[in-house]
């Protein structure tokens, strides 16, 4: 069975399709409408969420199927004591298609070994947001009109932060990307990110502020600090302004720059930069939907 748990579980060439999927979904919605009818996906949150639920709610309804869920693990059997394991045998048996947000990392993984359905990561703890990684990939897209020969700056929380793990990896998958990584130094890349980027001879750099880039950005993808990770709240409030989208830093923004975030925000991306046009991060929302859409889509397809 097709899982989606990583965007390595797909081919590139898969992954292209989707985006472009989502496109044609996006100009002609009425041509998808009945795709998913009759079908059920279960929206299993066992962490907060906004616009991913929500989109992969409005995504299935779009296809004319139906949601089921929660999204908070306090209404459930888990304040029972059941695991996740039998909760996913136990929603296998009423859903076509699961979504699963939880805060272990492997959580997914766990998942999909014992689910009768496909499952789709919606977010792993600190490891991964895979489908986060899409929508980002589909604005890129939309944007650069290329996904390699990029040069990138991460910026934020590079550590706990998933969506940047997820990205960062697809994006290696396409030649020829530059990686700017900005944060504080307690925030950087997690070490097995950075054996990888190494093993494939990767252009990278490793940075604590804005001011030592020098080299004109195509995209800047901006994070905020995960304060729900830290075991030490201490911790977090020392590092958790350490890097913030300034007004001194609008030179970074060329006309061409994309200026992302995943939402939500904090103090990283003042509410100054919505009026540019290099900001771009509500249509990154609204990418999301459509490229989840093409996803559910092609997961139910392979299932028959
Ligand atoms: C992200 C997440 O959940 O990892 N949110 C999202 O899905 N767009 C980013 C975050 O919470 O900071």
């Amino acid at each position: 069975m097709q899982h989606f748990l990583t965007t390595e579980d797909l081919a590139i060439e898969t992954i292209n399709n989707l985006i472009q999927r989502a496109q044609l979904m996006a100009q002609t919605p009425e041509n998808f409408q009945s795709l998913a009818r009759h079908q059920q996906l279960a929206t299993l949150f066992f962490e907060p969420s906004t616009r991913t639920r929500l989109s992969f709610t409005s995504a299935m309804h779009s296809l004319g199927g139906t949601v089921l869920g929660f999204e908070s693990s306090l209404s459930t059997s888990t304040t029972k004591g059941e695991s996740l394991i039998d909760t996913i045998r136990v929603v296998s048996q009423y859903a076509d298609i699961i979504v699963l947000r939880h805060p272990q990392a492997g959580a997914a993984e766990l998942a999909a070994k014992y689910a009768s359905v496909p499952v789709i990561n919606a977010g792993d703890g600190d490891h991964l947001h895979p489908t986060q990684t899409l929508a980002d990939l589909a604005a890129i897209t939309q944007y650069k009109h290329r996904l390699n020969h990029l040069t990138l700056a991460f910026a934020g929380d590079l550590k706990y932060g998933r969506t940047v793990h997820s990205l960062v990896q697809a994006l290696l998958q396409y030649g020829q990307n530059r990686f700017i990584f900005v944060s504080h130094s307690s925030l950087k890349i997690p070490v097995t990110l950075r054996t990888q980027l190494m093993a494939k001879n990767i252009d990278f750099i490793e940075i604590n502020s804005f001011d030592d880039i020098h080299a004109p950005l195509d995209v800047i993808y901006m994070t905020r600090v995960q304060a729900e990770r830290f075991e030490n709240p201490d911790e977090y409030e020392q590092v958790k302004d350490a890097v913030q989208l300034t007004t001194a830093q609008q030179k970074l923004l060329s006309p061409n720059t994309l200026l992302l975030h995943p939402l939500p925000r904090g103090q990283e991306l003042p509410t100054y930069f919505d009026h540019f046009p290099q900001a771009h991060y509500f249509d990154q929302v609204k990418a999301g939907r459509f490229v989840r859409m093409a996803l559910i889509a092609y997961l139910l397809a392979q299932k028959h």
